[in-house]
């Protein structure tokens, strides 16, 4: 029976390791971000970031054992986010699994990324575990750079998508909006500490289907009214009104956001709700978060940002638990840039 797994994720521009039990209980985890790397691209450069990968996961996967003071005798199973992501990244990860199955004689799981982000409220360390009344059902709002999408998660491997972004996701919108107005990358926390002196209400930004009687989301129209802004005020303007500017950006964001989770809490009459990915560091959208659960009588739950961006330990505890069940991965399997069909109803 697999109780404890090497999980690795290389799915985008974090090179990640844990170790991880079946029960949730992170014994170990370690990343190396690269955004140094990439920032002066403004942007993640695939090859960039499969080179980096390469560099830095087999001294994180002994920097893991390490710190669990555990060696590979420990460990039953090794699990690898494999979809979905950048394939040159992904393919780092997945043929180390391999490589590491093979010779350790282990088996392995390829794991759905966002499956990973949908579960990781269950996570626990010495630091942090979940309320003790948050189980399944619960509606998941994912928002990442790569993704905004909700869903209603009943249990393991029972999860429906309710609604997703019709083109950008949120976190890129942020990112794009930063970089235009000179704050770098990655631009959303730099947004979110300069938002926190202005007026969120200085200027107006659209709120693309907001009042749209679906989960579907839009963020290209706000990313684009944005970059007229920033041109129609010009540079010296756009530095003298960056915190309002940030500010009211940002709310426009928040505000999609939090109707889209009310209109999903409301349809599938949720008791629980948990907001999961890099923009749930977000500090203004926590706020207004958990001002509305509050409201709602709701029970929230946003993991700490150690297992809100991405990270190995979720992707561990996912793949323990379909370990468990008699899961596991041929030695062809490959990577995806998508999700498969049968992750998700
Ligand atoms: O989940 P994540 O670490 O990686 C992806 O899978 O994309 O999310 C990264 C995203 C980036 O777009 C980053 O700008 C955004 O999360 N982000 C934030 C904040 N911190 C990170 N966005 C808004 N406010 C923040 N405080
Ligand atoms: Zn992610």
């Amino acid at each position: 029976m697999v109780e404890r797994v090497l999980s690795i994720e290389t799915s985008c521009d974090d090179t990640s390791v844990a170790i991880v039990e079946r029960s949730g209980w992170v014994h170990s985890v370690v990343s190396a971000s690269q955004d140094l790397e990439h920032e002066m691209y403004g942007g993640i450069v695939p090859e960039i970031a499969a080179r980096n990968h390469s560099i830095a996961l087999l001294p994180l996967v002994e920097e893991a054992f390490k710190k669990a003071n555990m060696t590979w005798k420990d460990v039953q199973g090794i699990t690898v986010t494999n979809r979905p992501g950048l394939v040159g990244a992904l393919i780092v990860g997945l043929v180390t699994a391999k490589a590491l199955a093979q010779s350790k004689k282990l088996p392995f799981l390829g794991v759905n990324h966002l499956e990973g982000h949908l579960l990781a409220p269950f996570l626990k360390d010495a630091q942090y575990a979940p309320p003790e009344d948050f189980d399944y059902p619960y509606v998941g709002l994912a928002i990442s750079g790569g993704h905004t999408s909700l869903y209603h998660i009943k249990g393991l491997g029972d999860y429906k998508v309710l609604g997703a972004t019709k083109d950008d996701a949120a976190g890129e919108c942020f990112d794009k909006f930063a970089k235009m107005a000179g704050l770098g990358f990655p631009g959303g926390v730099r947004i979110d500490q300069m938002a926190k002196t202005g007026n969120p209400h200085a200027y107006e930004f659209p709120r693309s289907m907001i009042h749209d009687e679906t989960f579907d989301m839009s963020f290209s129209g706000l990313k684009s009214s944005g970059q007229r802004m920033l041109e129609q005020l010009g540079p010296e303007m756009v530095k003298q009104n960056l915190p309002d500017l940030c500010a009211s950006f940002q709310e426009a964001i928040v505000d999609v956001l939090i109707a889209k989770l009310d209109r999903a809490a409301k349809v599938m009459r949720a008791k629980r709700v948990i907001l999961t990915g890099g923009v749930s560091a977000n500090s203004r959208l926590r706020a207004r978060a958990e001002e509305w659960a509050q409201k709602k009588g709701l029970r929230l739950v946003i993991p700490p940002l150690r297992y809100c961006t991405d990270n190995a330990a979720m992707i561990g505890y996912v793949g323990a638990l379909r370990m468990a069940r008699g899961e596991v991965s041929p030695l062809d399997a490959g990577p995806s840039p998508h999700t498969l069909e049968s992750d998700f109803r």
